[in-house]
């Protein structure tokens, strides 16, 4: 009999008819995320799920898949804070992501948003599609300069690492704050610096941590107002890390130039934020790791690990190898 697997997605169209040769799938067709009762609905059929970061995989999620026979939840995405680990393992549950191959990718994003940001790309680009043209002017929509600045990055992941990059050929100096400093980078330009230090010095801030309770709301009021006033602070990573109305108090105040958010807390941000009326405030839905080659490496990886999770194996990009032993 084929095992059945839940995707709460919609596909790749080529890689889904791939996978319904050989088993039974499930799918969400929207394209907002499954309300949590259709995922339990169907758990009691499912062998493996594909669960998207806009999830909520909790402990009761897994304890009723794991009470039935689901084997494996594999994560399209780097990040797995939607999903209760600790759960899951206790079941032997595995958890897969894919890690590597969206860092280069989210790296040019957030150096997108970082450009776009202090070179007004966002209102300059929308005053001319309103038909307004403002004539040539020493002022006019005269941003702040990238090159020389010192870049903060907070969390030296892969994804940091590669926004450092980025920043040192654009001849910036950059200061990186991480909590356990042991895959330090021996880049030319980049330097190791308490939180207090990065964020008193830095003309970018940009994050990239997991979120994790370390993490959770770390740049609230006390540390926008260690920032400059002429500094823009950009998120690519997760949206809990910042508390939004303290930023927004930062930014009407004058405390900060701007701000770039790729992510929010919630996700949609609701439509009646005051973020939302602010000029100096770029904000795109979660779209980081958003090119297409990247998005069909991710789902290719997410297949790889859904498959050797429900046919027994060892996942090949595994979250929680720890319920194979040692
Ligand atoms: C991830 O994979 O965690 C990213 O946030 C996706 O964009």
């Amino acid at each position: 009999m084929k095992q059945t697997i839940l995707i709460t997605r919609k596909f790749f169209p080529e890689l889904m008819n791939q996978i319904e040769n050989d088993y039974n799938v499930i799918i969400w067709e929207k394209e907002s995320p499954p309300d949590k009762q259709w995922v339990l609905d169907h758990l009691a059929s499912a062998d493996g799920i594909i669960t998207m970061l806009t999830d909520i995989i909790d402990d009761q999620v897994i304890s009723n898949g794991a009470a039935h026979h689901l084997k494996v939840i594999s994560q399209m995405a780097v990040g797995f804070d939607n999903i209760d680990i600790q759960t899951a393992t206790r079941h032997q549950i595995a958890i897969g992501n894919t890690p590597g191959v969206l860092t280069e990718t989210t790296a040019d994003f957030t150096w997108a948003l970082l450009m776009a940001l202090a070179r007004q790309v966002v209102n300059s680009n929308n005053e001319v599609h309103q038909g307004i043209w403002r004539s040539w002017g020493p002022e006019v929509f005269a941003g702040a300069d990238v090159f020389g600045k010192n870049l903060g990055i907070i969390g030296y992941g892969r994804i940091g690492q590669a926004v450092a990059r980025r920043a040192v050929g654009f001849g910036m100096k950059v200061l990186v704050f991480v909590r356990n400093a042991k895959n330090q980078d021996s880049l030319p330009r980049v330097e190791f610096c308490d939180f207090d230090n990065l964020l008193q010095q830095s003309d970018f801030v940009s994050l990239h941590a997991n979120l994790n309770s370390s993490s959770q709301g770390l740049i609230g009021k006390k540390q926008l107002q260690l920032m400059k006033p002429t500094a823009f602070l950009i998120n690519t990573a997760r949206g809990a890390m910042i508390d939004h109305n303290a930023l927004h108090d930062s930014l009407i105040k004058h405390q900060l130039a701007g701000a770039a958010l790729d992510v929010f807390d919630p996700e949609p941000i609701p439509l009646d934020h005051p973020l939302l009326k602010l000029h100096n405030v770029i904000i795109t839905p979660h779209i980081a790791s958003a090119s297409l080659a990247t998005r069909r490496r991710m789902a290719e990886m997410t297949i790889k690990n859904v498959i050797a999770g429900i046919e027994g194996k060892p996942l090949p990009y595994c979250v929680n190898p720890e319920i194979y032993g040692s």
